[in-house]
């Protein structure tokens, strides 16, 4: 088939998805997104009063709507999905209206009368770079940011640590006094095939978290988010067992003369904590108990699908700590000790997966 054909097809699959009024629920129940967005914005307003705006997938209109609360002058809110059409009723519900301009299309296809002063998004999927949505916020932003213009948000960093996840483990050694571990073996095999969306309890981290990579919205280059290779030297910081790498991701915004406003993924100790993110994790087909201090290096491999570029492969290569160091300038793949290969076309159970171009 067509490569072309095929990218037409992802496309309308993705903006479809975003017509479900349940995505968009997900996103808008998420409190702790939310606040940080709303604080962003609105406590901020020296810096929307008075500015032109432009929100980078605008969905219900929500972040649009906040920007001329905070007294932005004009805000362009681009929705390529139906969506647009409820973007632009809640606009006129929140009597914004004269401020709100609400444009279903692409970013890519859409002509503004200025530049702007601030572009806003929401753009972040699990382990921050599923859904490439952010090659279309540095499309908007190297065609519609003026030169002094401000990114919201401008830094994001994606973590790691090793992980622990009993529920996929612990589940069948013992149900009701009978072993099942031979099942529980097959059962963890289709757990490694994709990254896993899940809640991990901060006891359960292992390590102190690493930085995968840290990038600036204002400046990244799509080329620089095409394939992010990262060797992790952590060390465990209490006794354990391993059996997966949690990702998680932070993002930044400016908040003026006060300390910025940090939206964060990572794990928590309260539900009322937790994003719909989640943390997302790799996870092993095998146990490793590790001692406190014991090092446990791994290697991060995240390249964009060639098949769908909304979707990224992960690579994961656990290396002996003894052999680190020739092991990352070589990158002579016979060291590794083990390997694991995340497709990232396979489909995740909650929303916006994307296709499956294995079709
Ligand atoms: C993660 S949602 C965020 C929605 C809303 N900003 C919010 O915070 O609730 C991303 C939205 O961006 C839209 N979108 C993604 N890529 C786009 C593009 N290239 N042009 C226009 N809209 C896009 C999607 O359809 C979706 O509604």
């Amino acid at each position: 088939m067509d490569m072309e054909v095929v990218k037409d097809h992802d496309e309308e699959e993705y903006f479809e998805s975003y017509t479900d009024l349940e995505v968009h629920k997900l996103m808008l129940d998420d409190t702790v997104r939310n606040e940080a967005y709303r604080a962003a914005i609105c406590d901020n307003p020296n810096i929307f009063a008075g500015k032109t705006v432009l929100d980078v997938g605008t969905g219900t209109g929500f972040l649009a709507i906040l920007c001329a609360k905070a007294g932005a002058s004009r805000v362009y809110a681009i929705e390529a999905s139906d969506m647009a059409e409820l973007a632009t009723v809640t606009v006129h519900e929140n009597d914004v209206a004269d401020k709100v301009q609400v444009i279903q299309n692409k970013i890519e296809n859409v002509e503004l009368p200025e530049k702007v002063d601030i572009i806003v998004s929401e753009w972040m999927g699990f382990y921050l770079l599923h859904e490439s949505m952010i090659d279309s916020v540095i499309f908007a932003r190297d065609k519609f940011l003026k030169p002094e213009g401000v990114m919201y948000p401008y830094k994001c960093i994606l973590h790691s640590a090793p992980s622990y996840s009993p529920e996929i483990f612990k589940f069948w050694e013992n149900i009701a006094g009978v072993k099942m571990n031979t099942i529980g073996q097959l059962y963890r095999t289709k757990y490694t095939g994709k990254p896993e969306i899940m809640q991990i309890h901060p006891n359960n981290i292992l390590s102190k978290p690493l930085e995968v990579f840290e990038f600036n919205t204002k400046d990244i280059q799509q080329e620089s988010i095409r394939k992010i290779t990262k060797n992790v030297q952590s060390e465990c910081h209490k006794n354990g067992v391993v059996n997966g790498i949690a990702l998680w991701f932070d993002v930044y915004f400016h908040a003026g003369d006060k300390p910025d406003i940090v939206l964060t993924t990572a794990p928590v100790m309260s539900p009322l904590q937790l994003t719909h993110w989640k943390q997302t994790v790799i996870i092993l087909p095998f146990e490793k108990t590790v001692e406190k201090s014991e090092k446990f290096h791994y290697n991060l491999d995240i390249s964009k699908s060639a098949k769908n570029p909304r979707h990224y492969n992960i690579e994961l290569n656990i290396l002996d700590p003894d052999e680190q160091s020739a092991m990352s300038t070589s990158e002579d793949k016979s060291r590794e000790e083990f390997h694991v290969h995340h497709n990232d076309d396979s489909e995740y159970d909650e929303y916006n997966s994307g296709s499956d171009d294995n079709n």
